[in-house]
């Protein structure tokens, strides 16, 4: 009988479907305090609260007049209708209900789009530092991710100038995320008409506007660029429930587009999927619709944490930050200290500094390889103040230990 080896079966896109680095840093902080030994993380974007409790009582009715069943594959009417209001009365997009798709996620959402739009060949611009999740789904449908970075001192936004450089005749969609997952970016109305206008001037090109962060905001509202004059039609909005409302683990997040691209990642959704789970999708009403004080008081909350970060980082030699006006994110640049030696050993790159950092120090950081900026480092300060001031303790402690 020949050997069989199942593994030899796999497919390449396997091994590029790997979030790496922010689940390892993660994984390894948990090994580590499995030993016994005191981790403060500071790896995963997930908020440390519990989903208000209206939310949470929503959906306990809904469990219990029955809603228990296959929702509808592009979400439930309800839902979309209230959405259809959000994204009107919020954001000022235009959207019917027909162009509204619900997912397990955003993640799923922008699955669902890129898998409606992208096949092979086709250029997807990237802004870095970007969420990892979008280069590997991009490289999933077979697309080539043309990734434009920014610096700190650029506030870590691409101006339009270099993005107009970068696109080509197979350039078909630009990935924007305001506010930025990881550097809290926020653009405004001004730098997105300026992308808007590069966009339209393209016969198919068009935009996915991740706005997932859009209720962890420190100052102005942010503007969604599918509500300048002529972007309906170029844009997928994408958005969901996980961040702003501290429902992570809910998976609901959606899309919305003009209806031959809704409909198409209604298609996407049913196929790998099925409708988002009914009784969240009945609680999401009531998070949409219902009192937003706790939203309010989560986003105080991590503006204070905002606050000490940028305090405490600023005050650390080789550290280079510039403001963060939204998420819970800080992603300062550390390239200054890259070279120089811990004892004996060099710290060559962020992921050996991350990776020291947590060995030698105790605290879990993310190297920022993973999101087009290896000369960075992404700190989630969706976690307690005790753990921040304990955190920031430690990294002065390592990082001024450096020679
Ligand atoms: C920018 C960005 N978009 C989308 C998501 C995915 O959110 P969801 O939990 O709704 O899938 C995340 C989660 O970290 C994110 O940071």
């Amino acid at each position: 009988m020949t050997s069989f080896d199942p593994a030899s079966l796999l497919v390449p896109r396997t091994q590029s479907a790997d979030e790496g680095p922010i689940i390892r840093m993660a994984q390894k902080s948990r090994d580590l305090r499995a030993k016994g030994i005191d981790v403060v993380s500071m790896t995963v974007g997930e908020p440390d609260f519990d989903t208000p409790e209206n939310i949470q009582d929503a959906a306990t009715a809904a469990m219990k007049a029955g809603f228990t069943h296959y929702a509808p594959v592009l979400g439930v009417p309800e839902l979309r209708a209230a959405l259809s209001k959000k994204l009107k009365t919020e954001n000022g997009l235009d959207y019917g209900v027909n162009e509204i798709c619900l997912a397990n996620g955003a993640k799923q959402a922008i699955a669902n789009a890129l898998l409606s739009i992208i096949d092979h060949g086709d250029e997807v611009i990237m802004l870095a530092p970007f969420w990892v999740s979008y280069e590997i789904t991009v490289r999933f449908c077979g697309g080539t991710p043309v990734v434009l970075p920014a610096s700190v001192d650029e506030n870590y936004k691409v101006p339009a100038r270099r993005i107009a450089e970068a696109i080509t005749p197979k350039t078909k969609l630009l990935i924007l995320n305001s506010p930025s997952n990881p550097t809290g970016a926020v653009w405004t109305r001004a730098e997105l008409e300026e992308i808007a206008t590069l966009v339209k001037a393209h016969p198919r090109m068009m935009v996915l506007s991740d706005e997932i962060y859009e209720y962890i905001m420190f100052g102005d509202r942010m503007v969604s660029i599918g509500s300048l004059a002529g972007m309906r039609e170029r844009t997928i909005t994408v958005n969901g429930f996980s961040k702003g409302f501290a429902m992570t683990g809910w998976r609901l997040g959606y899309a919305a587009a003009v209806e031959p691209i809704a409909k198409a990642m209604g298609r996407m959704q049913g196929t790998l999927s099925a409708g988002a789970n009914q009784f969240v999708q009945r609680a999401a009403i009531a998070a949409l619709e219902g009192p937003r004080d706790e939203v309010e008081r989560m986003r105080l909350r991590y503006q204070q944490r905002r606050d000490m970060v940028l305090k405490g980082l600023r005050a650390i030699p080789g550290v280079k930050i510039g403001d963060i006006p939204a998420t819970f994110y800080a992603f300062p640049d550390v390239s200054e200290l890259l070279g120089k030696k811990a004892g004996n050993h060099v710290i060559d790159s962020t992921d050996t500094l991350c990776d020291w950092l947590l060995d030698e120090h105790a605290v879990a950081v993310v190297p920022g390889g993973a999101f087009g900026a290896p000369g960075s480092i992404r700190l989630s300060f969706a976690c307690s103040e005790a753990e921040i001031e304990k955190a920031l303790v430690r990294i002065r402690t390592a990082l001024g230990s450096l020679v």
